[in-house]
């Protein structure tokens, strides 16, 4: 199960890396309560929407991706990054109140003084976290393909959030011209630099280390990561310079994320695990909306039509929010049964036994249908509140499951395993 290249006497302690994990139902949740509790629409031009949308981007995908580098990146470069328990606590305390600021603003009026301190606070967290991992790989030796791209992702996330900064300067009273040129830089870096890099270059090694499927090849842990890097570049420049050029950069960008997600279909099909495992459904229903997601992106791109909705439902629910499920419910257990095992445990339930697979199943349909209704909203407004509930649902069975793991994280971690050897004995 442990692979080779993996320094796991590096690994941080639970407790840095765990408090991002298990804040991300929490922020389903409230995303769940907005729709049934809101009166909202589904176009742009509603604040509301962009405070829906950061409690996925800042409270679900971020909050995963923060405790996914700090988690991954001392085991896989074998480095450690300084004060990491203290790094984690106060840059999981900004975030949360970064983006609980931030959505009080979007959903109450965004004032100046609500967008100076949120910016402020989400700036603080994203520096802390990547600066310090940033700063971290300095010295490491093992620049895998994985690495790259978590070093990627983390520059880009580092963009991301610099223009989030900007764009939030508009509500302290600077509206420029060219913000939805930096709104439109800032989406395509935050989805596809920052999550998508940072998923597809954790796949390389979760993957084939989970589900017992076949290695990447060569040409695409190699060349996929900088070649979206180039679309990103040339999106950017082109928002600014050449507009009738973005469809290049786009076309670059869908190419090898349509690669990836008839790979990542294709090495599940290969694996060796049983498809009974709730994991591979999160999975592959994200390679399938990923690639759906980009047949909607360009069309929207050359058709001009809005598909603003499907795109979202598509990319950050169905792509992004699956991938990230799946990978808690093999991280947090991981986390826990590799802690126990450091301290001695080795009595302990089973890694598989630490998550129920009958709350992930239930949890998945939940998931799926909340996405359905999204969509089913565009049509029928009052499905909204339906798909809050199922949101909020969704994100309640999580908990419940993540929750199981902890508590027999928390049973075990005080007690001498000695002590426990002992009584077992006759
Ligand atoms: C420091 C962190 C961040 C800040 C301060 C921030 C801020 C903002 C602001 C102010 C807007 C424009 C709202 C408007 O004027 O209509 C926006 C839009 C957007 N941001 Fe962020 N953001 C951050 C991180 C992220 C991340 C990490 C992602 C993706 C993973 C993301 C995805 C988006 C998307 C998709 C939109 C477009 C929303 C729409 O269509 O209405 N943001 N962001």
């Amino acid at each position: 199960m442990i692979g080779a290249g993996l320094s796991l006497e590096q690994a941080p302690p639970f407790e840095a890396t765990g408090r991002f994990f298990l804040s991300v139902p929490i922020f389903i949740i409230m995303a769940g309560l907005i729709l049934v509790f809101k009166d909202l629409f589904l176009v742009r031009s509603d604040p509301s929407i962009v405070a829906f949308i950061h409690l996925f981007t800042l409270g679900v995908f971020t909050m995963v991706m923060f405790g996914a580098i700090g988690q991954m990146l001392p085991v896989l470069a074998g480095v450690s990054i300084p004060n990491t328990l203290m790094v984690s606590r106060l840059s999981h305390t900004f975030l949360i109140a970064g983006t609980l600021l931030f959505v009080y603003g979007f959903l109450s009026t965004m004032t100046p003084l609500i967008s100076l301190i949120s910016g402020m606070f989400l700036l603080t967290s994203f520096f802390l976290v990547l600066g310090t991992s940033l700063y971290a790989l300095i010295n490491t030796q093992k620049f895998s393909p994985t690495v790259k791209a978590i070093f990627t992702a983390m520059i880009a996330g580092l963009f991301t959030s610099f223009l989030g900064v900007w764009l939030l300067t508009s509500y302290a009273g600077k509206y420029s011209e060219v913000h939805a040129t930096i709104m439109s830089i800032h989406m395509v870096w935050g989805i596809f630099g920052f999550a998508g890099v940072l998923i597809i270059g954790v796949s390389f090694k979760i993957i084939p280390m989970f589900y017992v499927a076949p290695e990447f090849k060569t040409f695409c842990t190699k060349w996929v990561v900088p070649l979206i890097v180039i679309g990103l570049i040339l999106w950017s420049v082109f928002s600014f310079f050449l507009p009738e050029l973005k469809w290049l950069a786009l076309l670059v960008i869908a190419t090898f994320f349509f690669a990836f997600s008839v790979t990542v279909i294709k090495k599940l099909n290969q694996g060796r695990r049983p498809i009974s495992d709730v994991t591979i459904w999160y999975w592959k229903f994200a390679g399938v909306n990923l690639f759906i997601g980009m047949l909607v992106w360009i069309i929207y791109e050359f058709m001009s039509l809005n598909l603003d909705v499907y795109l979202a439902v598509c990319i950050g629910g169905g792509f992004i929010l699956s991938i990230l499920t799946g990978m808690l419910y093999k991280i947090v257990p991981f986390l826990v049964w590799f802690h126990l095992n450091a301290k001695g445990h080795f009595e302990i339930p089973t890694m598989r036994e630490m998550i129920s697979a009958k709350i992930a199943k239930i949890q998945f349909v939940f998931h799926v249908l909340s996405l359905i209704l999204v969509l089913g909203a565009l049509s029928f407004p009052y499905l909204i509140q339906l798909a809050g509930l199922a949101f909020i649902i969704s994100g309640i069975l999580m908990m419940v499951n993540l929750l199981k793991a902890v508590r027999i994280y928390l049973k075990y971690k005080d007690i001498d395993p000695n002590v426990v050897f002992k009584t077992k004995e006759p």
